[in-house]
């Protein structure tokens, strides 16, 4: 193992107590389906957390389950949408929905979901891991920020080959308990702690023990 692998292999046993004791609570994490985990990851796609939640709650609400969802009318849905922006997200829900049920649940790999309208790579590994434990490491600018200081990698995070070697380092870390719990650590991480800019609050981090920045 090199430097680098030693730093980021520390990343599940320091993050996972960090995270039970500290997460964000949010409702698609006390109340875990694939359906709201992957309601809320496509909500969270283009909009903030703070703005996803009451859409989410509404969302939830009118369309309990899959099917209903699948069966809705395209107007409501819309107007449930209004505001979130990106309806193209919205009409896609709608027909993954449809395909989801003609399937008879959900798939539960990384390759069935990434197959599903509007899932793209990061989408279906926070699903994959979140609502079926599988260890797909979900990798968007913010993992890569935190992943990249702590390991003390010098790569431009930015450039989609440099990405991909990344997401295959964090993919060789991630824990078999709680991969989804180890994404979702990361998230938090990035969103409270580990700032962009000069402003990481190195103090209070769980891995400033063995973070490389
Ligand atoms: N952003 C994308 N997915 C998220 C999640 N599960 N929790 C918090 N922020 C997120």
């Amino acid at each position: 193992m090199d430097e680098m692998e030693n730093r980021l292999a520390r990343l599940p046993g320091a993050l996972l107590p960090w995270y039970r004791e500290n997460r964000r609570v949010l409702p698609w994490r006390e109340e875990v389906s694939a359906y709201r985990t992957w309601v809320s990851e496509i909500m969270l796609q283009q909009t903030r957390v703070a703005a996803v939640i009451p859409y989410f709650q509404r969302f939830m609400a009118a369309y309990p389950t899959v099917e209903d969802l699948a069966a809705c009318d395209e107007g409501e849905l819309m107007r449930l949408w209004a505001g979130l922006g990106y309806y193209s997200r919205a009409r896609n829900l709608q027909k993954a929905a449809q395909e989801i049920t003609a399937l008879g649940g959900f798939p539960d790999t990384y390759d069935g979901l990434l197959a599903l309208p509007g899932i793209g790579d990061y989408t279906a590994s926070a699903i994959a891991a979140a609502a079926f434990g599988r260890r797909e490491p979900a990798v968007d600018g913010n993992v890569l920020r935190v992943a990249a200081r702590v390991g003390g990698c010098e790569l431009d995070i930015l450039d989609s080959k440099n990405r991909r070697q990344f997401r295959r380092r964090m993919e060789a870390v991630m824990p078999r308990q709680e991969p989804g719990a180890f994404n979702q650590a990361l998230m938090d991480l990035g969103a409270g702690i580990c700032l962009p800019g000069g402003g990481p609050l190195c103090d209070t981090c769980p891995a400033a023990d063995f973070c490389a920045a």
